[in-house]
């Protein structure tokens, strides 16, 4: 059975460059997951885009001196550039300041106002008689009412991801002069999450199967008591009100960002001719990638909307992530301390760091990156476990073969049944821990393949059996040839670059995709001329300051 897959991933504010933490934290899990769903055979849309609206563009416009537009669209084009060197296999990367979306927006906004689920009324908003302007959002900072942390914006608390309003911070200041605002009552509209109390209750509680930390900040956050929110403000950067009387307004980015992940499905299925409501209704799961500062917009307010708005699937899986940090810190935009992907990449190979930052990835906890371990896995294990299996096995068929692909034995001895068999089952490993969104899991059971398989070429000693007994290093050869073809397969989702190499130095002219996710030790094709075998990988200097 064909199942139809929503792979939604965070819009990234179109506001910086992305981070190595960013890539570890949603975009690489969610390509992961995407690339090996369509192997399978799956239908998959992958969707995201710029997330180009609310005061982080316009605070950034204000610093820098240009305009939000081009702000916005200086980034995009980054973004688009960061997918196709890092092999972020999106089927569309669009931004919401497209017609679409906000038409989209408006008219989810309509339903839910004509339902009831958003209704008016007076709110007090900060006002800076400085700046004479009111304060939305992140032109405020002060003390979170939840956990004390110092630095909490007005819409959210980035320590303890607690959603806020303005009202709610103690030692409130403007983030432009740092004087302390007044408030002012301003008419906004509200979404009623109160109407959604006891169903999102519910709803989570079926939940068995997301992660804990989801879970239960979640849980916890619908049983504190849901509060109903604005989602307008006073700013002219947005999705403008669909009413009358509302010019000077725009819709808060949190409401409409998530809805682009409807609004882009839509786009595609314009542009493809495909049907968006395969992704989003009837069986089809959804799985939403993030970082878990965003679990309160994909858990609540996103599944609010879509209860309100009726017959849309709600996420079937929202798997975030917990912070990557560097060398010990946490990332930060403003304090330049972070490594930027779009440098990166400028530099060095996608598929190193695809590998690292798997096996590092904060999925149940923070964690670390270095360039120490970076060059320390790079060598130690993609370099001396995966690289050095291919290339030994290629170079001993070149020398003492001619590249030639040996005959299929007619038969296999215990050793080496054994490992096809011990690669087949990991190799199920890998597909059952993808699925379960467990990566880190995932990317062990492959290298286990690789692990096992130099081993049998250490005990097997081809390089030694060559002097007596072609036939036994023939032999030898195919079934390591083969156990390349299955690692080709099990890491394809997390080195797609190097497993289409690998798979053109296997003899084969087409995409490795081509196969989707099976693997039969038969499949070499015996007698077959392999290209001359190149090294797939670098070994970087430890000591090197690079
Ligand atoms: N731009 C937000 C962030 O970087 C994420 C938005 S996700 C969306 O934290 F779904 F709302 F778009
Ligand atoms: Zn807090």
């Amino acid at each position: 059975m064909v199942d139809n897959i929503l792979v939604a991933v965070a819009w990234p504010y179109a506001n910086g460059s992305i981070h190595l933490g960013q890539a570890a934290g949603c975009y690489l899990p969610a390509d992961i997951f995407a690339r090996y769903h369509r192997l399978k055979g799956n239908n998959v849309l992958m969707v995201s885009g710029s997330d180009s609206h609310g005061t982080p563009i316009t605070l950034q416009a204000e610093k820098t001196g240009k305009s939000p537009d081009d702000i916005v669209s200086a980034f995009h084009n980054e973004f688009l550039d960061n997918w196709d060197k890092f092999g972020i296999s999106f089927d569309l990367f669009t931004s919401t300041r497209t017609e679409n979306h906000s038409s989209v927006v408006k008219k989810i906004f309509n339903k839910l106002l004509e339902k009831g689920h958003i209704y008016k009324s007076i709110m007090s908003q900060p006002f800076c008689q400085q700046d004479n302007r009111f304060l939305p959002d992140r032109y405020v900072e002060g003390i979170c009412p939840n956990c004390d942390f110092e630095g909490a914006r007005g819409d959210q608390c980035d320590n303890c991801g607690r959603t806020l309003d303005p009202e709610d911070l103690k030692n409130i200041r403007c983030r432009i002069c740092s004087s302390m605002p007044e408030f002012r009552d301003s008419e906004h509209f509200f979404l009623k999450l109160t109407d959604f109390q006891d169903s999102l209750g519910k709803w989570i509680d079926t939940k068995k199967y997301w992660r804990a930390n989801v879970k239960n900040f979640s849980k916890s956050y619908v049983q504190k008591g849901l509060k109903d929110r604005a989602i307008t403000r006073d700013i002219d950067w947005g999705v403008s009100v669909p009413i009358e009387g509302y010019e000077s307004k725009r819709i808060y980015v949190w409401f409409e960002a998530v809805i682009g992940y409807l609004s882009a499905s839509i786009e595609w299925a314009e542009l493809n001719k495909g049907k968006w409501e395969d992704f989003w209704t009837g069986d089809s799961r959804a799985y939403y990638f993030m970082g878990k500062d965003n679990i309160p917009f994909h858990t609540i307010i996103w599944p609010a909307i879509l209860t309100g708005y009726e017959n849309l699937n709600l996420p079937y899986d929202v798997p975030a992530n917990e912070y990557l940090q560097l060398e010990g810190l946490k990332f930060s935009t403003s304090r330049d301390w972070a490594v930027w992907l779009p440098e990166y990449l400028d530099k060095y190979e996608p598929d190193p760091l695809r590998y690292v930052l798997t096996a590092i990835m904060p999925e149940t906890s923070d964690s670390d990156f270095t360039w120490e371990q970076y060059k320390r896995l790079n060598n130690d294990e993609l370099l001396a476990t995966f690289g050095n299996l291919v290339h030994r096995t290629l170079t001993m068929l070149n020398r003492n073969f001619d590249s030639k692909i040996p005959q299929r034995p007619d038969e296999l001895d215990p050793d080496s049944s054994e490992l096809l068999k011990f690669a087949n089952e990991r190799l199920k490993d890998v597909a059952v821990n993808i699925e379960l969104c467990k990566f880190k899991l995932a990317l062990d059971s492959a290298m286990k393949i690789a692990r096992n398989a130099n081993q049998y070429l250490d005990n097997k000693k081809p390089w030694h059996t060559i002097k007596s007994s072609v036939a036994e290093t023939e032999k030898t050869l195919w079934v390591s040839l083969s156990i390349l073809n299955c690692l080709k397969i099990a890491l394809h989702p997390f080195l797609p670059f190097t497993a289409e190499k690998l798979h053109l130095m296997l003899g084969y002219q087409d995409e490795v995709t081509l196969s989707g996710w099976s693997w039969d030790p038969d499949d070499l094709v015996s007698g077959s001329i392999l290209p001359k075998p190149k090294p797939l990988f670098k070994k970087l200097d430890i000591d090197s300051e690079d």
